[in-house]
């Protein structure tokens, strides 16, 4: 069965289409990349698809049942984690708070026992009693990825992990999130930072102005150079060059 798969999505805000007709699958436990520049649509797709915001148009199928319609805490409630990228943590929640209050989220299935996560992400359990808003930026993208994984989630959304983080976290990064794929997991990886994106990926999708502009093996893509083709050639639609 198909982990996800995502029909004609469309996702506007007023007048401004944010994503058209884009349309792709996940198998389970693979790691699909979305992959585009600023203002591609990555994070209007995601969080659509995690129910967080309005769908114009299209159907997201998870596990085989239909989600389009059902709101997020219910989604999330069956297995679909969305670790968003500006990670929304409560600053005055410690880190071991953060992830209890997460354990809900799983109602009706086992949540993931904290030590597990624990074992995951060593350095959360020494900072276990620390409030979340005194965490490095690092750490604190730690905490929103242990978060989700406390759902226990089938499928994990990771939008820009890297974001706003020093270069030295990508391989702590790569090698988490790789372990989370090993454990079985399907996970939608939105991100630019190629070095996480050839390391994690196995297929990919690449969104430009909202449309999907290339699809393939990450492999292939590579080869092909068609992540610089999206973000710099032929694919680029209307967005003028910026600086
Ligand atoms: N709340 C909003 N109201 C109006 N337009 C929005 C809103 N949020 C996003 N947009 C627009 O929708 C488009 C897609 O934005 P989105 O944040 O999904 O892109 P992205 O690919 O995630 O970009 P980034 O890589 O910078 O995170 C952009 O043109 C953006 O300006
Ligand atoms: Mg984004």
């Amino acid at each position: 069965m198909i982990a996800l798969r995502v029909a004609d999505l469309t996702v506007t805000y007023g007048p401004v289409v944010a994503v058209s007709d884009l349309s792709f699958c996940v198998e389970p436990g693979e790691t699909l990349v979305l992959l585009g520049p600023n203002g591609a649509g990555k994070t209007s797709a995601v969080e659509a698809i995690a129910g967080l915001l309005p769908k114009r148009r299209g159907t997201v199928e998870f596990l085989g049942a239909d989600i389009s319609r059902l709101s997020a805490s219910t989604i999330a409630r069956s297995g679909l984690a969305l670790v968003p990228q500006w990670r929304e943590l409560f600053p005055a929640f410690s880190v071991e708070e953060t992830l209890m209050a997460a354990t809900t989220a799983a109602a009706g299935r086992q949540p993931t026992p904290l030590p597990a996560v624990y074992e995951l992400f060593p350095v959360l359990q020494e900072r276990r009693r620390q409030t979340a808003g005194s965490l490095s930026g690092g750490e604190q993208q730690m905490l929103a990825i242990a978060r989700a994984l406390v759902t226990n989630p089938k499928l994990l959304l990771l939008d820009e992990p890297s974001a706003g983080l020093a270069s030295g976290i990508t391989r702590t990064l790569i090698a988490t999130i790789a372990r989370i794929r090993h454990s079985g997991v399907a996970i939608v990886l939105v991100e630019q930072n190629m070095e996480i994106a050839r390391a994690l990926g196995e297929r990919c999708c690449m969104l430009s102005a909202g449309r999907l502009a290339w699809s393939g093996s990450m492999h292939e893509a590579i080869e092909r150079n068609e992540a610089e083709r999206v973000y710099f050639g032929e694919h680029r639609q209307s967005r003028p060059a910026e600086g």
